[in-house]
Protein backbone atom coordinates (compact mmCIF):
# COMPACT_ATOMS: atom_id res chain seq x y z
CA UNK A 1 0.00 0.00 0.00
CA UNK A 2 1.26 3.06 -0.81
CA UNK A 3 0.59 6.90 0.98
CA UNK A 4 -2.22 7.72 -1.70
CA UNK A 5 -3.70 4.30 -1.02
CA UNK A 6 -3.22 4.68 2.96
CA UNK A 7 -5.21 8.07 2.89
CA UNK A 8 -7.56 6.47 1.21
CA UNK A 9 -7.48 8.07 -1.86
CA UNK A 10 -8.51 5.77 -4.93
CA UNK A 11 -5.34 4.50 -6.72
CA UNK A 12 -5.96 3.49 -10.32
CA UNK A 13 -4.39 0.38 -10.68
CA UNK A 14 -3.13 0.45 -13.96
CA UNK A 15 -1.20 3.91 -14.02
CA UNK A 16 -0.34 3.71 -10.23
CA UNK A 17 -1.67 6.88 -10.15
CA UNK A 18 -4.50 8.79 -8.21
CA UNK A 19 -7.56 8.97 -9.68
CA UNK A 20 -8.70 12.42 -11.18
CA UNK A 21 -11.81 14.18 -12.97
CA UNK A 22 -10.67 17.11 -15.61
CA UNK A 23 -12.31 20.24 -14.65
CA UNK A 24 -15.59 19.81 -17.21
CA UNK A 25 -15.66 16.15 -16.22
CA UNK A 26 -16.05 16.78 -12.89
CA UNK A 27 -18.93 19.54 -13.32
CA UNK A 28 -20.98 17.72 -15.90
CA UNK A 29 -20.60 14.17 -13.65
CA UNK A 30 -22.18 16.54 -10.80
CA UNK A 31 -24.60 17.66 -12.52
CA UNK A 32 -25.34 13.79 -13.78
CA UNK A 33 -26.00 13.02 -10.01
CA UNK A 34 -28.12 15.99 -9.47
CA UNK A 35 -30.36 15.78 -11.99
CA UNK A 36 -32.53 12.46 -11.68
CA UNK A 37 -36.19 11.37 -11.09
CA UNK A 38 -36.40 14.49 -8.44
CA UNK A 39 -35.99 17.07 -10.62
CA UNK A 40 -38.36 14.83 -13.74
CA UNK A 41 -40.93 13.82 -12.13
CA UNK A 42 -41.12 15.54 -8.40
CA UNK A 43 -40.20 19.47 -9.20
CA UNK A 44 -42.50 19.98 -11.71
CA UNK A 45 -45.24 18.51 -9.31
CA UNK A 46 -44.87 20.60 -6.51
CA UNK A 47 -43.86 23.29 -8.57
CA UNK A 48 -47.45 23.21 -9.88
CA UNK A 49 -49.23 22.72 -6.63
CA UNK A 50 -47.22 25.41 -4.80
CA UNK A 51 -48.29 28.03 -6.46
CA UNK A 52 -45.84 28.23 -9.71
CA UNK A 53 -43.12 30.92 -10.35
CA UNK A 54 -43.72 32.05 -7.05
CA UNK A 55 -42.75 28.37 -5.66
CA UNK A 56 -39.94 28.30 -8.13
CA UNK A 57 -38.43 32.05 -6.31
CA UNK A 58 -38.58 30.40 -3.44
CA UNK A 59 -36.64 27.03 -4.42
CA UNK A 60 -33.99 29.27 -5.56
CA UNK A 61 -34.03 31.10 -2.54
CA UNK A 62 -33.90 27.32 -0.95
CA UNK A 63 -31.03 26.11 -3.04
CA UNK A 64 -29.24 29.59 -2.32
CA UNK A 65 -28.62 29.50 1.34
CA UNK A 66 -29.13 25.75 1.86
CA UNK A 67 -28.34 23.63 -1.31
CA UNK A 68 -25.05 25.63 -1.90
CA UNK A 69 -23.37 26.41 1.18
CA UNK A 70 -23.40 22.11 1.97
CA UNK A 71 -22.78 21.35 -1.48
CA UNK A 72 -19.73 23.38 -1.48
CA UNK A 73 -18.55 22.35 1.74
CA UNK A 74 -19.13 18.34 0.65
CA UNK A 75 -16.90 19.05 -1.88
CA UNK A 76 -14.49 20.87 0.13
CA UNK A 77 -14.56 18.23 2.63
CA UNK A 78 -14.09 15.72 -0.61
CA UNK A 79 -11.19 17.49 -2.12
CA UNK A 80 -9.23 18.42 1.43
CA UNK A 81 -9.52 14.94 2.85
CA UNK A 82 -8.62 13.41 -0.35
CA UNK A 83 -10.23 10.17 0.74
CA UNK A 84 -13.90 8.36 0.78
CA UNK A 85 -17.10 9.65 2.91
CA UNK A 86 -15.74 8.90 5.94
CA UNK A 87 -12.04 8.25 5.64
CA UNK A 88 -12.18 12.40 4.40
CA UNK A 89 -13.47 13.69 7.58
CA UNK A 90 -10.91 11.37 10.06
CA UNK A 91 -7.92 12.64 7.48
CA UNK A 92 -9.11 16.28 8.53
CA UNK A 93 -9.11 16.36 12.25
CA UNK A 94 -7.62 12.66 12.75
CA UNK A 95 -11.07 12.09 15.28
CA UNK A 96 -12.31 8.94 14.60
CA UNK A 97 -15.90 9.47 15.42
CA UNK A 98 -16.16 12.37 13.12
CA UNK A 99 -14.87 9.08 10.30
CA UNK A 100 -18.03 7.47 11.69
CA UNK A 101 -20.26 9.59 11.63
CA UNK A 102 -18.97 9.83 7.66
CA UNK A 103 -19.53 6.29 7.55
CA UNK A 104 -23.65 6.92 8.05
CA UNK A 105 -23.62 8.40 4.98
CA UNK A 106 -21.64 5.40 3.15
CA UNK A 107 -24.66 3.31 4.60
CA UNK A 108 -27.27 5.51 3.68
CA UNK A 109 -25.83 6.00 -0.18
CA UNK A 110 -25.45 1.61 -0.58
CA UNK A 111 -29.34 2.00 0.59
CA UNK A 112 -30.54 4.37 -1.71
CA UNK A 113 -28.99 2.70 -4.53
CA UNK A 114 -30.88 -0.67 -3.33
CA UNK A 115 -33.73 0.53 -4.23
CA UNK A 116 -33.27 3.65 -6.40
CA UNK A 117 -32.47 0.43 -9.46
CA UNK A 118 -35.63 -0.93 -8.53
CA UNK A 119 -37.63 2.91 -10.32
CA UNK A 120 -34.57 2.98 -12.47
CA UNK A 121 -35.44 -0.45 -13.71
CA UNK A 122 -38.82 0.29 -14.50
CA UNK A 123 -37.61 3.58 -16.66
CA UNK A 124 -35.19 1.16 -18.90
CA UNK A 125 -38.39 -1.06 -19.25
CA UNK A 126 -40.89 1.73 -20.08
CA UNK A 127 -37.97 2.70 -23.03
CA UNK A 128 -38.57 -0.46 -24.42
CA UNK A 129 -42.13 -0.86 -24.52
CA UNK A 130 -43.00 2.47 -25.95
CA UNK A 131 -39.90 1.96 -28.29
CA UNK A 132 -41.16 -1.18 -29.67
CA UNK A 133 -45.08 0.33 -29.19
CA UNK A 134 -45.56 -2.77 -26.94
CA UNK A 135 -46.83 -0.43 -24.19
CA UNK A 136 -49.64 0.88 -26.06
CA UNK A 137 -51.31 -2.20 -27.39
CA UNK A 138 -53.82 -3.66 -25.64
CA UNK A 139 -55.90 -1.03 -24.27
CA UNK A 140 -55.33 2.47 -22.41
CA UNK A 141 -55.71 1.69 -18.64
CA UNK A 142 -51.93 2.28 -17.54
CA UNK A 143 -52.43 2.54 -14.28
CA UNK A 144 -53.10 -1.52 -14.41
CA UNK A 145 -50.79 -2.39 -16.70
CA UNK A 146 -48.17 -0.42 -14.48
CA UNK A 147 -49.17 -2.51 -11.85
CA UNK A 148 -49.26 -5.77 -13.37
CA UNK A 149 -45.73 -4.81 -14.56
CA UNK A 150 -44.65 -4.07 -10.52
CA UNK A 151 -45.97 -7.29 -9.69
CA UNK A 152 -44.19 -9.76 -11.66
CA UNK A 153 -40.75 -10.67 -11.76
CA UNK A 154 -39.73 -8.55 -14.80
CA UNK A 155 -39.10 -5.66 -12.66
CA UNK A 156 -36.17 -7.91 -10.90
CA UNK A 157 -34.59 -8.41 -14.05
CA UNK A 158 -34.62 -4.68 -14.97
CA UNK A 159 -33.19 -4.05 -11.61
CA UNK A 160 -30.55 -6.57 -12.04
CA UNK A 161 -28.95 -4.81 -15.48
CA UNK A 162 -29.17 -1.19 -13.81
CA UNK A 163 -26.90 -2.94 -10.68
CA UNK A 164 -24.86 -4.53 -14.00
CA UNK A 165 -24.26 -1.12 -15.64
CA UNK A 166 -23.84 1.63 -12.85
CA UNK A 167 -20.88 -1.56 -12.02
CA UNK A 168 -19.48 -1.85 -15.40
CA UNK A 169 -19.36 1.87 -15.39
CA UNK A 170 -17.91 2.36 -12.00
CA UNK A 171 -15.26 -0.78 -12.60
CA UNK A 172 -13.64 1.62 -15.38
CA UNK A 173 -12.85 3.97 -13.19
CA UNK A 174 -12.99 7.75 -12.46
CA UNK A 175 -11.94 9.40 -16.01
CA UNK A 176 -12.50 6.16 -18.02
CA UNK A 177 -16.13 5.35 -16.44
CA UNK A 178 -17.59 8.27 -14.31
CA UNK A 179 -16.44 10.99 -16.46
CA UNK A 180 -16.36 9.85 -19.89
CA UNK A 181 -20.24 8.27 -19.75
CA UNK A 182 -21.34 11.57 -17.88
CA UNK A 183 -19.37 13.59 -21.03
CA UNK A 184 -22.03 11.37 -23.58
CA UNK A 185 -25.54 10.88 -21.41
CA UNK A 186 -25.49 14.38 -20.33
CA UNK A 187 -25.33 16.32 -23.51
CA UNK A 188 -27.76 13.17 -25.11
CA UNK A 189 -29.84 14.24 -22.01
CA UNK A 190 -29.77 17.62 -22.92
CA UNK A 191 -30.54 17.00 -26.90
CA UNK A 192 -33.49 14.80 -25.81
CA UNK A 193 -35.14 17.31 -23.17
CA UNK A 194 -35.13 20.09 -25.77
CA UNK A 195 -36.86 17.89 -28.66
CA UNK A 196 -39.42 17.21 -26.05
CA UNK A 197 -39.55 20.68 -24.79
CA UNK A 198 -40.51 21.53 -28.32
CA UNK A 199 -43.28 18.65 -29.15
CA UNK A 200 -44.73 19.84 -26.31
CA UNK A 201 -45.27 23.51 -26.14
CA UNK A 202 -46.46 22.94 -29.72
CA UNK A 203 -49.42 20.75 -28.91
CA UNK A 204 -52.77 21.98 -28.92
CA UNK A 205 -53.80 23.71 -25.63
CA UNK A 206 -50.33 23.25 -24.20
CA UNK A 207 -50.43 27.11 -22.88
CA UNK A 208 -52.55 25.65 -19.80
CA UNK A 209 -50.07 23.25 -18.81
CA UNK A 210 -47.65 26.29 -19.07
CA UNK A 211 -49.99 28.23 -16.68
CA UNK A 212 -50.75 25.41 -14.47
CA UNK A 213 -46.35 24.96 -14.10
CA UNK A 214 -46.04 28.83 -14.01
CA UNK A 215 -48.20 31.15 -13.35
CA UNK A 216 -47.26 33.15 -10.03
CA UNK A 217 -49.74 32.49 -7.25
CA UNK A 218 -48.15 33.75 -4.31
CA UNK A 219 -51.09 32.92 -1.93
CA UNK A 220 -50.21 29.47 -2.57
CA UNK A 221 -47.01 29.73 -0.46
CA UNK A 222 -47.17 28.59 3.27
CA UNK A 223 -45.28 27.28 5.51
CA UNK A 224 -45.51 24.02 4.37
CA UNK A 225 -44.15 24.91 1.01
CA UNK A 226 -40.93 26.64 2.21
CA UNK A 227 -40.02 23.08 3.99
CA UNK A 228 -40.95 21.14 0.33
CA UNK A 229 -38.45 23.55 -1.51
CA UNK A 230 -35.87 23.16 1.32
CA UNK A 231 -36.46 19.37 1.40
CA UNK A 232 -36.40 19.25 -2.31
CA UNK A 233 -33.38 21.87 -3.14
CA UNK A 234 -31.09 19.38 -0.67
CA UNK A 235 -32.16 16.19 -2.28
CA UNK A 236 -32.21 17.39 -5.70
CA UNK A 237 -28.72 18.50 -5.42
CA UNK A 238 -27.68 15.39 -4.00
CA UNK A 239 -26.37 16.08 -0.71
CA UNK A 240 -26.40 14.30 2.82
CA UNK A 241 -24.74 11.06 1.92
CA UNK A 242 -21.66 11.83 0.15
CA UNK A 243 -22.12 11.95 -3.50
CA UNK A 244 -20.66 14.92 -3.92
CA UNK A 245 -17.83 14.44 -1.19
CA UNK A 246 -16.63 11.26 -2.72
CA UNK A 247 -16.87 13.15 -6.46
CA UNK A 248 -14.89 16.36 -4.60
CA UNK A 249 -12.22 13.67 -3.58
CA UNK A 250 -11.20 13.52 -7.11
CA UNK A 251 -10.98 17.19 -8.25
CA UNK A 252 -7.79 18.65 -8.89
CA UNK A 253 -6.58 21.81 -6.68
CA UNK A 254 -6.64 24.11 -9.33
CA UNK A 255 -10.25 24.06 -9.83
CA UNK A 256 -12.59 26.84 -7.80
CA UNK A 257 -15.02 24.78 -5.82
CA UNK A 258 -17.16 27.99 -5.63
CA UNK A 259 -17.35 27.98 -9.29
CA UNK A 260 -18.49 24.24 -9.53
CA UNK A 261 -21.21 24.80 -6.76
CA UNK A 262 -23.01 27.57 -8.75
CA UNK A 263 -22.29 25.71 -12.04
CA UNK A 264 -23.45 22.89 -10.54
CA UNK A 265 -26.89 24.94 -8.88
CA UNK A 266 -27.89 26.65 -11.98
CA UNK A 267 -27.72 23.43 -14.04
CA UNK A 268 -29.87 21.39 -11.57
CA UNK A 269 -31.99 24.25 -11.76
CA UNK A 270 -32.12 24.25 -15.50
CA UNK A 271 -32.98 21.20 -16.23
CA UNK A 272 -35.73 21.04 -13.46
CA UNK A 273 -37.28 23.97 -15.15
CA UNK A 274 -37.36 22.31 -18.87
CA UNK A 275 -38.29 18.83 -17.50
CA UNK A 276 -41.66 21.07 -16.14
CA UNK A 277 -41.99 22.24 -19.96
CA UNK A 278 -42.12 19.11 -21.12
CA UNK A 279 -44.59 17.35 -18.31
CA UNK A 280 -47.17 20.00 -18.26
CA UNK A 281 -48.01 21.04 -21.38
CA UNK A 282 -48.19 17.26 -22.40
CA UNK A 283 -50.24 16.04 -19.57
CA UNK A 284 -52.74 18.96 -20.14
CA UNK A 285 -53.27 18.99 -23.97
CA UNK A 286 -54.74 15.33 -23.35
CA UNK A 287 -56.75 16.38 -20.28
CA UNK A 288 -55.00 14.61 -17.60
CA UNK A 289 -54.57 15.14 -13.97
CA UNK A 290 -51.03 15.87 -13.19
CA UNK A 291 -49.88 14.06 -10.38
CA UNK A 292 -46.65 12.81 -9.24
CA UNK A 293 -43.73 10.35 -8.99
CA UNK A 294 -44.99 6.82 -10.56
CA UNK A 295 -48.05 8.02 -11.06
CA UNK A 296 -47.27 11.31 -13.53
CA UNK A 297 -44.38 9.07 -15.29
CA UNK A 298 -46.17 5.20 -15.61
CA UNK A 299 -49.67 6.29 -15.74
CA UNK A 300 -50.53 9.67 -17.19
CA UNK A 301 -47.55 10.49 -19.52
CA UNK A 302 -47.89 6.81 -21.24
CA UNK A 303 -52.01 7.62 -21.65
CA UNK A 304 -50.90 10.85 -23.02
CA UNK A 305 -48.65 9.12 -25.54
CA UNK A 306 -51.12 6.54 -26.41
CA UNK A 307 -52.86 9.70 -28.10
CA UNK A 308 -49.84 11.30 -29.65
CA UNK A 309 -48.77 11.24 -33.62
CA UNK A 310 -45.54 9.37 -33.25
CA UNK A 311 -46.43 8.40 -29.78
CA UNK A 312 -44.22 5.41 -29.39
CA UNK A 313 -41.44 7.58 -30.19
CA UNK A 314 -41.66 10.32 -28.05
CA UNK A 315 -42.72 8.16 -25.41
CA UNK A 316 -39.47 6.23 -26.02
CA UNK A 317 -37.51 9.22 -25.84
CA UNK A 318 -39.77 10.22 -22.45
CA UNK A 319 -38.24 6.92 -20.86
CA UNK A 320 -34.88 7.29 -22.46
CA UNK A 321 -34.65 10.91 -20.69
CA UNK A 322 -35.45 9.13 -17.35
CA UNK A 323 -32.93 6.56 -17.52
CA UNK A 324 -30.33 8.54 -18.50
CA UNK A 325 -31.78 10.76 -15.69
CA UNK A 326 -31.45 8.17 -13.35
CA UNK A 327 -28.42 6.37 -14.38
CA UNK A 328 -25.95 9.57 -13.86
CA UNK A 329 -27.49 9.57 -10.58
CA UNK A 330 -26.90 6.15 -9.62
CA UNK A 331 -23.61 5.94 -10.97
CA UNK A 332 -22.85 8.91 -8.55
CA UNK A 333 -24.64 6.99 -5.79
CA UNK A 334 -22.76 3.52 -6.08
CA UNK A 335 -19.39 5.28 -6.35
CA UNK A 336 -19.78 6.24 -2.62
CA UNK A 337 -19.77 2.96 -0.81
CA UNK A 338 -17.11 1.81 -3.92
CA UNK A 339 -14.66 4.05 -3.39
CA UNK A 340 -15.34 3.08 0.34
CA UNK A 341 -14.62 -0.84 -0.34
CA UNK A 342 -11.36 0.40 -2.20
CA UNK A 343 -9.83 2.00 1.07
CA UNK A 344 -11.24 0.22 3.72
CA UNK A 345 -10.22 -3.71 1.88
CA UNK A 346 -7.75 -2.49 -0.38
CA UNK A 347 -9.87 -3.77 -2.91
CA UNK A 348 -9.26 -3.26 -6.50
CA UNK A 349 -11.75 -0.95 -8.27
CA UNK A 350 -12.82 -3.92 -10.43
CA UNK A 351 -13.49 -5.97 -7.63
CA UNK A 352 -15.08 -3.62 -5.57
CA UNK A 353 -17.53 -2.58 -8.08
CA UNK A 354 -18.63 -6.21 -8.73
CA UNK A 355 -18.91 -6.97 -5.23
CA UNK A 356 -20.83 -4.14 -4.27
CA UNK A 357 -23.27 -3.85 -7.46
CA UNK A 358 -24.19 -7.79 -6.43
CA UNK A 359 -24.54 -7.21 -2.36
CA UNK A 360 -26.42 -4.02 -3.33
CA UNK A 361 -28.92 -5.88 -5.80
CA UNK A 362 -29.45 -8.76 -3.55
CA UNK A 363 -30.16 -6.03 -1.00
CA UNK A 364 -32.25 -4.19 -2.95
CA UNK A 365 -34.56 -7.59 -4.36
CA UNK A 366 -37.22 -7.31 -1.55
CA UNK A 367 -37.57 -3.37 -2.45
CA UNK A 368 -38.26 -4.48 -5.96
CA UNK A 369 -40.49 -7.08 -4.77
CA UNK A 370 -42.83 -5.17 -2.32
CA UNK A 371 -44.37 -2.95 -5.06
CA UNK A 372 -46.99 -5.51 -5.67
CA UNK A 373 -44.81 -8.27 -6.11
CA UNK A 374 -44.97 -11.01 -3.48
CA UNK A 375 -44.19 -8.68 -0.63
CA UNK A 376 -46.35 -6.48 -1.83
CA UNK A 377 -48.93 -7.26 1.23
CA UNK A 378 -46.04 -6.87 3.48
CA UNK A 379 -46.57 -3.50 5.06
CA UNK A 380 -44.75 -3.81 8.53
CA UNK A 381 -45.34 -0.41 10.63
CA UNK A 382 -48.19 0.63 7.60
CA UNK A 383 -45.42 0.48 4.93
CA UNK A 384 -43.63 -1.58 2.15
CA UNK A 385 -40.26 -2.49 2.21
CA UNK A 386 -39.71 0.12 -0.25
CA UNK A 387 -41.42 3.22 1.14
CA UNK A 388 -39.68 2.48 4.44
CA UNK A 389 -36.31 2.38 2.82
CA UNK A 390 -37.37 5.31 1.12
CA UNK A 391 -38.64 7.09 4.09
CA UNK A 392 -35.47 6.05 6.32
CA UNK A 393 -33.05 7.24 3.60
CA UNK A 394 -34.71 10.54 2.36
CA UNK A 395 -36.16 11.46 5.45
CA UNK A 396 -33.97 10.25 8.33
CA UNK A 397 -30.25 9.84 7.08
CA UNK A 398 -30.24 12.33 4.46
CA UNK A 399 -31.18 14.96 6.37
CA UNK A 400 -28.47 13.41 9.55
CA UNK A 401 -25.75 13.29 6.58
CA UNK A 402 -26.33 17.18 5.47
CA UNK A 403 -26.47 18.28 9.48
CA UNK A 404 -23.05 16.11 10.20
CA UNK A 405 -21.13 18.10 6.75
CA UNK A 406 -22.70 21.34 8.18
CA UNK A 407 -21.66 21.22 11.57
CA UNK A 408 -18.21 19.53 10.80
CA UNK A 409 -17.23 22.67 8.16
CA UNK A 410 -18.80 25.28 10.43
CA UNK A 411 -17.07 24.02 13.53
CA UNK A 412 -14.70 21.43 13.69
CA UNK A 413 -11.86 21.79 10.76
CA UNK A 414 -10.82 25.26 10.71
CA UNK A 415 -9.15 24.91 7.62
CA UNK A 416 -11.99 24.82 5.37
CA UNK A 417 -12.29 28.66 4.06
CA UNK A 418 -8.98 27.64 2.74
CA UNK A 419 -9.62 24.86 0.93
CA UNK A 420 -12.59 26.53 -0.77
CA UNK A 421 -10.85 29.04 -1.68
CA UNK A 422 -13.35 31.64 -0.02
CA UNK A 423 -12.29 35.22 2.18
CA UNK A 424 -13.68 38.14 3.19
CA UNK A 425 -17.76 38.67 2.96
CA UNK A 426 -17.91 34.91 0.96
CA UNK A 427 -16.39 32.77 3.68
CA UNK A 428 -18.23 35.03 6.58
CA UNK A 429 -21.65 34.46 4.87
CA UNK A 430 -20.71 30.72 4.20
CA UNK A 431 -19.77 30.30 7.63
CA UNK A 432 -22.81 31.66 8.99
CA UNK A 433 -24.94 29.97 6.99
CA UNK A 434 -23.05 26.89 8.18
CA UNK A 435 -22.83 27.83 11.64
CA UNK A 436 -26.79 28.86 11.99
CA UNK A 437 -29.12 29.19 9.59
CA UNK A 438 -28.45 25.86 7.75
CA UNK A 439 -28.50 23.61 10.99
CA UNK A 440 -31.86 24.97 11.89
CA UNK A 441 -33.38 24.78 8.88
CA UNK A 442 -32.23 21.28 8.26
CA UNK A 443 -33.59 20.46 11.80
CA UNK A 444 -36.94 21.89 10.68
CA UNK A 445 -37.10 19.74 7.78
CA UNK A 446 -36.31 16.94 9.87
CA UNK A 447 -39.25 17.06 12.18
CA UNK A 448 -41.76 18.22 9.13
CA UNK A 449 -41.07 15.18 7.28
CA UNK A 450 -41.36 12.74 10.09
CA UNK A 451 -44.57 14.41 11.06
CA UNK A 452 -43.45 16.35 14.08
CA UNK A 453 -44.03 19.51 12.84
CA UNK A 454 -47.69 20.11 10.91
CA UNK A 455 -49.43 22.49 9.23
CA UNK A 456 -52.86 22.26 9.26
CA UNK A 457 -54.54 24.32 6.03
N1 LIG B 1 -30.39 14.34 -7.08
C1 LIG B 1 -31.09 13.22 -7.61
C2 LIG B 1 -32.44 13.64 -8.14
O1 LIG B 1 -32.76 14.79 -8.25
C3 LIG B 1 -31.30 12.13 -6.62
C4 LIG B 1 -30.12 11.75 -5.84
C5 LIG B 1 -30.15 11.83 -4.48
C6 LIG B 1 -28.96 11.33 -6.47
C7 LIG B 1 -29.06 11.52 -3.73
C8 LIG B 1 -27.86 11.04 -5.76
C9 LIG B 1 -27.92 11.14 -4.37
O2 LIG B 1 -33.22 12.80 -8.50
Amino acid sequence: MNNDQASGQAVSKKKGSVERFTSSGFILAAIGSSVGLGNMWKFPYITGKHGGAAFFLLFIICLIIVGLPILLAEMTIGRGGRGNASASFFNLTGKKYWGAFGLLSILTAFMIMSYYAVVAGWTFHYTVESFTGLLFQEGSDYKSKFISFASGYWPIFWQAVVMLLTGWILAKGVSGGIEKFNKILIPGFLIILLILMVRSLTLPGAAEGVSFFLKPDFAKLDAESALVALGHAFFSLSLGMGCMLTYGSYVEKRQSLGAATLAIGFGDLVYAFIAGLVIFPTVFSYGLEPGEGVGLAFMALPAAFSQMPFGFFFGGLFFLLLAIAALTSAISILEVPVAYAMHKWQWSRKKSAILISILCFLVGVPSGLSVGGVLGDFHPGGKSIFDWMDFITSYVLMPFGGLVVTLFTGYAWKKAGEEAGLKGFWYKAWMFLLRVVVPILIVCVFLHSVGIIKFSK
